[in-house]
């Protein structure tokens, strides 16, 4: 075997394949999202679908979870975000529903079911003040939210029919613990101190340090109110 010239090093570093992954989980932030059902009972459950635009965010859900069936009947959610630090209290929550019983294909994955979600993952329930599902009064940040609409993904018909949603909540209120806070700032996060909880491949990650200065934050945030 000769000696590979830079040139052939490039390309084969450089080399794609086609492949077909199971799952496109690039990487995405963690959520616990809470919901209540018709008897006002608190659920809580694992999240990592969340994009934001403006005061709107777009979560994915499975339809037939508790809470896709929760959003569908009352259409209230807090987005609770943990820090990296709280990944232990999230995990233990993967592999559990709220439903009861627990639907077939995720029995067969090893999914249980949990009726108090709060007391499983050793995690306080918090009152909101704009909607009825509770806190969790251990993460640094709650976003209350109320939903604009449900886009049943995949073509199907109606809520009732499709297997997932396109839930667009509108933000009610934001709770963010003192140490976050951006000083001199009234209404902002301090992106230095905040330190996200990320799903990469169905395993946690927390964010690096900043990679370089950032253009677009030259743009002063009050900018996007408008
Ligand atoms: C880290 C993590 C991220 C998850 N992300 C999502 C997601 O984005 N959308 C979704 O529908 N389910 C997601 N799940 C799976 C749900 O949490 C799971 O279906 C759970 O049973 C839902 O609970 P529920 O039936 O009580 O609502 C995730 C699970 C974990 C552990």
């Amino acid at each position: 075997m000769g000696t590979l010239t830079p040139i052939d090093a490039h390309a084969r570093s450089t080399r794609h394949s086609t492949i077909s992954p199971a799952i496109l989980y690039f990487g995405s932030q963690v959520s616990l999202l809470s919901t209540v059902d018709d008897e006002g009972h608190p659920n809580l459950a694992p999240n990592s679908s969340v994009w934001w635009l403006g005061q709107t965010a777009v979560l994915g859900v499975a339809a037939r979870s508790q809470t896709g069936r929760n959003l569908i009947a009352n259409g209230e959610a807090v987005i609770n975000l943990p820090s990296v630090d709280h990944v232990d209290a999230v995990d233990r929550l993967a592999l559990t529903t709220g439903r009861n019983p627990v639907p077939e294909r995720k029995a067969g994955a090893g999914y249980r079911h949990v009726r108090d979600k709060f007391a499983a993952a050793g995690l306080r329930p918090l009152a909101s003040e704009t909607v009825a599902p509770p806190r969790v009064a251990e993460f640094p940040v709650h976003l209350e939210g109320r939903v604009v609409a449900i886009h049943p993904m995949g073509g199907a018909e109606s809520p009732a029919e499709a297997s997932l949603l396109a839930v667009e909540l509108g933000i009610t209120r934001v709770h963010v613990v003192e140490s976050l806070r951006m000083a001199g700032h009234a209404n902002r996060i301090d992106p230095v101190r905040w330190r996200p909880l990320m799903m990469n491949f169905q395993r946690f990650f927390g964010l690096g340090g900043e990679a370089q200065p950032s253009r677009l934050a030259s743009i002063d945030e009050e900018w996007y109110r408008g």
